[in-house]
């Protein structure tokens, strides 16, 4: 996406210095936009965990990076050591592997972590060449930009039918947290059909949840549709259900750190409630993820491992108090919406109902 004058990626390998892979440092958004520079897996495993990138899909192809990271270390230095050829090799396929247990325990609840490392690992073991994990690395996250347009095209008709419905009136958006370019390769997924609609010349609106603790919403939620010039109001998290009772939401659009085979959706905490309220008032409440943010290996809400985050988080903003020092805090970074609260997934392979045999149809 376009800042400014100047076209994007949330994440780029340096074509210049083999051993550098730039991310924007969204802690710093939307005050300042700061490029920094991963250089090793642990400096991958620092980013994801601190949150200088965040978002399921973007998490995936950090973490991609980071194997790829990790073998051009361990290669490099495995080189200068004596040793036979196979004991080499062998070393350093044991250090990445360790690397990229590392990586994966780095959060928890976005399946595309996992996804991306195991992907990442299959390919180091058939190839384990540095320029091949590189093209890897590039592939994945050029497949993943790609998602995320094909999510746009399939979620803009949805919007279209509003629009027209409404005789080209504002069709009014909810989102929550950040489910846009920053949280993906490019494009998003929750606003990739939001993009492409304002694009095309349809009036959209969006409320943006500001999604305390973090407020990826008012930091980049916000950001990121005031540059692309998309009409957007800021709220507060609890401000959606009056919204919605009062008909000035059209359409909820949100994203997904992983989706259950039945098609539950575990995203941002808070999700959940816009769901029960959206349903409460008969609105329809979209869930947009790419295929690689489901986990067919479990069917069931409950098998999903919700992030639990500092108390600071709660207890602070920007570092300055806001509770009672040593307050007991619960800080769950995530909820699951139940399939049955959601009107609709919206996949780089079309929209599918939530419920088993549409997911599997639509996953394989
Ligand atoms: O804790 P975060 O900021 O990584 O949480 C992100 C979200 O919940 C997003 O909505 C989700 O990853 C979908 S992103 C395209």
């Amino acid at each position: 996406m376009k800042v400014e004058d100047r076209y994007y990626r949330s994440i780029w390998h340096d074509e210049s210095d083999r051993g550098a892979v730039h991310v924007i440092d969204q802690r710093m958004l939307p005050f300042s936009l700061e490029v920094i520079t991963l250089r090793s897996a642990a400096d991958v495993y620092d980013a994801i965990s601190n949150m200088t990138v965040r978002g399921a899909p973007l998490i995936g192809a950090a973490a991609a990076w980071g194997i790829y990271l990790s073998f051009l270390r361990h290669s490099g230095r495995e080189r200068n050591s004596s040793g036979t050829e196979q004991s080499r090799a062998g070393d350093v396929y044991n250090a990445v592997i360790s690397d990229a247990q590392q990586l994966k325990s780095a959060r928890p609840t976005a399946v595309n972590l996992a996804w991306a490392v195991d992907y990442m690992t299959g390919v180091m073991k058939s190839f384990p060449d540095a320029d091949v994990l590189r093209k890897a690395a590039e592939g994945l996250c050029d497949e993943e930009a790609e998602r995320s347009r094909l999510i746009g095209v399939h979620g803009l008709p949805l919007i279209e039918a509003i629009s027209s419905i409404k005789g080209g009136e504002t069709v009014n958006i909810l989102t929550h947290c950040n489910a846009g370019w920053l949280a993906c390769v490019d494009y998003g997924t929750a606003l990739a059909p939001v993009y492409l609609a304002h694009d095309k010349g349809i009036k959209v609106h969006v409320w943006v949840d500001e999604t305390r603790p973090r407020n990826q919403g008012s930091r980049l939620t916000a950001w990121e549709l005031l540059n692309h010039g998309v009409p957007c109001t800021l709220i507060t998290d609890n401000a959606g259900g009056h919204l919605m009772q009062n008909g000035r939401v059209d359409i909820v659009f949100v994203g997904c750190d992983r989706a259950t085979a039945s098609g539950d959706v575990a995203n941002k905490t808070g999700t959940y409630l816009k769901a029960l309220a959206a349903y409460d008032n008969g609105i329809p409440f979209y869930s947009a993820l790419p295929v690689s943010s489901f986990d067919m290996t479990i069917d069931r809400p409950e098998q999903i491992e919700i992030e639990e985050r500092d108390a600071e988080e709660v207890r602070t903003i920007d570092g300055i108090s806001i509770a009672p020092e040593g307050i007991a805090v619960s800080n769950y970074g995530f909820d699951v919406t139940p399939a049955r609260l959601i009107t609709g997934l919206v996949t780089d392979r079309g929209v599918c109902r939530a419920d088993k045999e549409s997911v599997i149809k639509t996953v394989s």
